[in-house]
């Protein structure tokens, strides 16, 4: 299969009709959203839900999100009242559109493949204006999955989306490089308190204003079965850097630093996550430089620093530590 790519920067309506005509065939279409890109599907169709399990050789038991274009769907995709809960009201109204999945009681029209057999749902909805407009045009919720291969890092670009599923998917919309570069929070209401099952963009001190918040650690986590430890991984073996390494590593690994450039004489390449310990940019270089160091000739390891666990710097932080195996 040929996978043309078509800049949605340049010509939006003609890249959004052509994905729409591709998604009403029950096609797949690769999609920049806020977060990463993602690798669309009709929510609604077995069959171009099961498209989108094969494109990324992606197990079966591993649910997707559903996105939509406004709340109203919620009513049909998630059992009825659901949506009602004074808290996840909130929730909706301070961060949708926005880079947060809600839990939901999943209603019977969401085919069981979109949930692996789960009884719950995961939905968001998304504010990228190309992902608003094919859902928009199309009319029908989108599943997606971050549109990279099973257990690899997430794309950012459209690039990273061509090297995962180049000659898989029929298009890639492509509109430059996402603004959050981490894929969205994960929450479920329990009662009155938020579950956090997967940190993200919309920070824990951000939910902590709406209700009291708890984050699942691993080994907690039954409830996103994909949050397998090995995610987001790049081919090459990432370490944290411990403060106390003070050994050569000049010959055969880069360093991910965070802040000014340094520690140049002990790596074989250094590149920083940002410059002036901005955790906005971090977030949306993590991965790219994920890739880039990837492709490097010469090095076999990524060492990376921390960054400050605080807002965006905990979603940053579980990404590196999953990278980290
Ligand atoms: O930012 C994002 O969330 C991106 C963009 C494209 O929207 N999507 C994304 O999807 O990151 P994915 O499939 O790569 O990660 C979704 C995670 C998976 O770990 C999956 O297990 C979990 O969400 N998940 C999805 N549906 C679920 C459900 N019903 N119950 C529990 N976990 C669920
Ligand atoms: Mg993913």
């Amino acid at each position: 299969m040929q996978t043309a790519i078509l800049d949605a920067r340049t010509d939006l309506s003609g890249s959004v009709s052509a994905a729409v005509e591709i998604l009403r065939l029950n096609g797949l279409v690769a999609l920049p959203s806020e977060t990463v890109y993602g690798l669309a599907g009709n929510a609604l169709e077995s069959e171009a839900v099961a498209k989108i399990f094969e494109a990324k050789e992606r197990p079966y038991f591993d649910p997707l999100i559903v996105h939509v274009a406004g709340s109203e769907w919620l009513t049909r995709l998630a059992g009825p009242g659901s949506a009602e809960s004074p808290l996840v009201a909130e929730m909706i109204k301070r961060f949708w559109p926005g880079p947060l999945t809600i839990l939901f009681p999943k209603a019977d029209l969401v085919p069981d493949i979109v949930t692996a057999g789960s009884r719950s749902v995961a939905i968001r909805m998304p504010s990228h204006p190309v992902f608003v407009e094919v859902l928009r045009k199309l009319g029908k919720p989108l599943a997606a999955p971050s549109a990279n291969r099973f257990g690899r890092v997430s794309p950012t670009r459209a690039e990273h989306v061509l090297e995962e599923l180049g000659g898989r998917i029929p298009l890639i919309v492509d509109a430059g490089p996402t603004t959050v570069g981490l894929e969205s929070t994960i929450v479920r209401a329990i009662e009155h308190r938020i579950e956090i099952l997967r940190p993200g963009p919309i920070t824990q001190e951000a939910l902590g204003e709406v209700a009291p918040t708890d984050e699942l650690h691993a080994g907690e986590e039954i409830a996103a079965p994909g949050q397998a430890a090995s995610h987001y991984a790049p081919e090459k073996r990432v370490y944290l850097l411990d403060i106390e390494d003070t050994a050569d590593h000049s010959n055969d690994s880069a360093l991910i630093c965070w802040g000014p450039i340094h520690q140049m004489e002990r790596f074989f390449e250094v590149r920083s996550l940002s410059e002036n310990y901005n955790l906005l940019e971090a977030s949306q270089r993590l991965f790219q430089l994920f890739r880039e160091i990837d492709q490097m000739e010469g090095v076999k390891r990524i060492f990376v620093e921390r960054v400050p666990e605080r807002g965006l710097g905990r979603a940053i932080m579980n990404r590196i530590g999953r990278a980290a195996g």
